[in-house]
């Protein structure tokens, strides 16, 4: 039986990467398969887990190219000759264009740590913890030209204490991102999820 084919695209540590070969080896991802990593950081530990896994690796240099576009539509290439069907964004720290946006959209998903709209962008953790609000999250959401503007997907909440570190905090979070993303791309992976605009539903074949 062929499967559901998903490239995650990762620029760092790749714990959540790690979490999604995994749940995939598991039976966890919805018979959702990791056929590619997408990276932009030859020297990211991502890499090496990737090959460990046995897991085909897209590598670029962004300042050896002239625009955003032109490596983009390198990955789009190799996205479409490994006829991949969803795209998984796993802490990759680059804005996309619309050359990968407007090609998957509705198919091209996020992780964001924190409860979206509060605190996009860079060191959400570290904003959360700034700002001082006691209770922050992870946010998986569809992916659109702005910064973490898409639609939310699904979210989980984590309370802040006082004795909470940037490190206790950022811990906690990973800890839920790791129950949350594979749940999220096994929904997809079984065509559960329903997109209304900004509105995304989840059918629940139990109910
Ligand atoms: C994750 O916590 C993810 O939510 C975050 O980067 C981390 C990557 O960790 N993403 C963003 O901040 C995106 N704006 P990992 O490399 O260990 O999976």
């Amino acid at each position: 039986m062929s499967h559901y084919r998903i490239a995650v695209f990762a620029s760092g540590e790749g714990s959540n990467f790690q979490n999604l070969v995994n749940a995939s080896a598991n039976g966890a991802l919805g018979g959702a398969k990791v056929e590619l990593l997408v990276c932009d950081k030859p020297e990211a530990p991502v890499v090496k887990r990737a090959r460990d896994a046995g897991i085909k690796v897209h590598l670029f240099t962004p300042k050896s190219y002239t625009s955003r576009e032109e490596y983009e539509h390198e990955i789009v290439t190799q996205l479409e000759s490994l006829d991949i069907q969803l795209v998984v964004l796993a802490g990759y720290m680059r804005l996309l264009t619309s050359v990968i946006v407007d090609r998957y959209a509705g198919r091209l998903i996020n992780i964001h740590p924190s409860l979206l709209p509060a605190f996009p962008g860079t060191n959400a953790i570290g904003q959360a913890m700034e700002y001082g609000v006691k209770m922050t999250g992870a946010t998986v959401h569809l992916v659109d030209g702005g910064m973490d503007t898409g639609p939310v997907i699904a979210q989980r909440s984590v309370e802040i204490n006082v004795d909470d570190t940037l490190k206790s905090l950022t811990k906690a979070i990973h800890d839920i991102e790791e129950k949350l993303y594979p749940q999220v791309v096994s929904w997809f992976a079984q065509g559960q999820i329903v997109i209304e605009g900004r509105h995304i539903t989840r059918i629940d074949p139990n109910k």
